[in-house]
């Protein structure tokens, strides 16, 4: 019922959304004249790599007939997918991963039956062109150029189309592709959140902090390193060897290889940091809060939390409680030293992507694409960054930028 309800609904929007009309002259008897209107014929279906289960990469799937996404909020647009970007998390979505709460995000009242998700399309970044506006829809138009980081819990842009909240999209930066802008949502959006959100750094106060980034060389670290140094920080980094000459590049004021043994000692000999971004997690937390300023105002902002690994093991209400009792008792631990505690999330945001678009086109910012692959070969992607010791980030071209302007 509720499907039947959402199809009436979308396309009700649909036809009031603001779509190509045509105005058609027509004289009757050389007197009269009546406009008739023509919206273009809907299509239903798009190309998309879909996962019909959860598995190994030989559930993903391409078909032809995945359903064309439809405008059901009016603040909503349908972007045309020029480029897709993959992250860590695609594979790990692939696999089940987050299941029981994104399940719960989608459908908060669990109004349908599970494995309602399937068809599923991954993908979390895209940069692509705005095809269509929803009534509510002011800042952008048809024919934007835009990027976004697209939320766990919504299909994502390894397809033809895809459909985003206008909150959630951004112009995309003049200066990049659209290759290059793909690579750069997703981790930019994680990055912002765990260092403006959660650790409270902006440019106005980063000048002359010592940040220490830990797995420094991958899709958010690349990032992040870019961006504080273009706030002003001093930032250390630790990866692996072949991966220092790129970190330098990008800014790293100290680099710290990781691969030659414990990096704790290197990094106990240095000064003190005022913040700590730990891309690696695991036992890092061990040691890492030491590396603070004590009673300084220093934090510890790790991405690798349990929560979805909690919620998918106990189910929901108790794996937010068991995540809610875990952070509690670290946060208390390491506050009683002087230090803060805290968990870094992904947000989608248009606004602090705006920012960055302005970063990017200042040349402050530049895309780290570790590799390019074409619509077609999206399995071996998944499998390429199955095999981890990413340089940056992994793209997929959907189609060519002149395809649709
Ligand atoms: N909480 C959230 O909402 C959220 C959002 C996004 C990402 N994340 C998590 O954040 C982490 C980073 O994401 P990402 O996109 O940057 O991943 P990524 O592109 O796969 O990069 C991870 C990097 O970590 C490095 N690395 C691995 N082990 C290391 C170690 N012991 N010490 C130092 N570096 C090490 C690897 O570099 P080398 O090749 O040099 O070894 C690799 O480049 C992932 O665990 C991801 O799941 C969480």
């Amino acid at each position: 019922m509720s499907s039947v309800r959402h199809l009436i609904y979308s396309r009700l929007l649909f036809h009031y959304s603001k779509s190509p009309i045509v105005n058609t002259s027509v004289c009757w008897n050389g007197r009269q004249k009546r406009l008739f209107s023509t919206t273009n014929r809907r299509r239903t279906v798009m190309p998309a790599w879909v996962i019909d289960k959860y598995g190994g990469s030989d559930v993903l799937r391409f078909t032809k007939n995945a359903s064309f996404p439809v405008i059901t909020y009016p603040n909503e647009v349908i972007v045309k997918v020029n480029a897709a970007g993959l992250n860590p998390i695609d594979v790990s979505m692939r696999g089940g991963y987050g299941a029981a709460s994104l399940s719960v995000k989608r459908d908060p009242l669990s109004l349908n039956q599970a494995g309602r998700e399937f068809p599923l399309i991954l993908g979390r970044d895209v940069s692509g062109v705005i095809m269509e506006c929803g009534l509510d829809v002011k800042y952008f138009k048809e024919r934007d150029e835009v990027w976004a980081a697209i939320p766990p819990w919504k299909q994502g842009s390894l397809a033809e189309f895809v459909v985003l909240s206008g909150n959630e999209i951004s112009r995309k930066p003049k200066s990049l592709s659209h290759k290059e802008a793909a690579a750069i949502p997703y981790v930019a959006a994680t990055a912002w959140s765990a260092l403006v959100n959660t650790g409270g750094l902006s440019k106005d106060n980063c000048a002359k902090k010592r940040i220490l980034i830990l797995g420094g060389s991958g899709g958010v670290g690349t990032f992040a390193i870019q961006m504080l140094k273009a706030w002003g920080a001093h930032v250390t980094v630790t990866c692996s060897q072949n991966a220092e000459q790129l970190v330098r590049d990008l800014g790293a004021d100290h680099v710290v290889d990781y691969t030659t043994g414990p990096v704790e000692k290197p990094l106990s000999a240095l000064e003190k940091f005022d913040l700590i971004l730990d891309n690696v997690g695991g036992e890092t937390e061990r040691w890492a809060l030491s590396l603070l300023k004590p009673w300084a105002g220093g934090k510890y902002v790790t991405l690798v939390t349990p929560f979805l690994q909690n919620t998918d093991l106990l189910g929901v209400a108790d794996g937010m409680m068991q995540t809610a009792a875990t952070m509690a008792t670290k946060a208390l631990k390491h506050l009683v030293k002087g230090v803060h505690y805290r968990w870094g999330f992904f947000a989608p945001s248009g606004p602090a992507l705006d920012e960055i678009s302005e970063m990017v086109d200042a040349g402050q910012i530049r895309a780290v694409v570790e590799e390019t692959f074409s619509f077609a070969t999206v399995p071996q992607a998944f499998e390429k960054m199955e095999k981890g010791h990413a340089r940056g980030k992994t793209v997929v071209q959907i189609s060519k930028e002149d395809d649709y302007l």
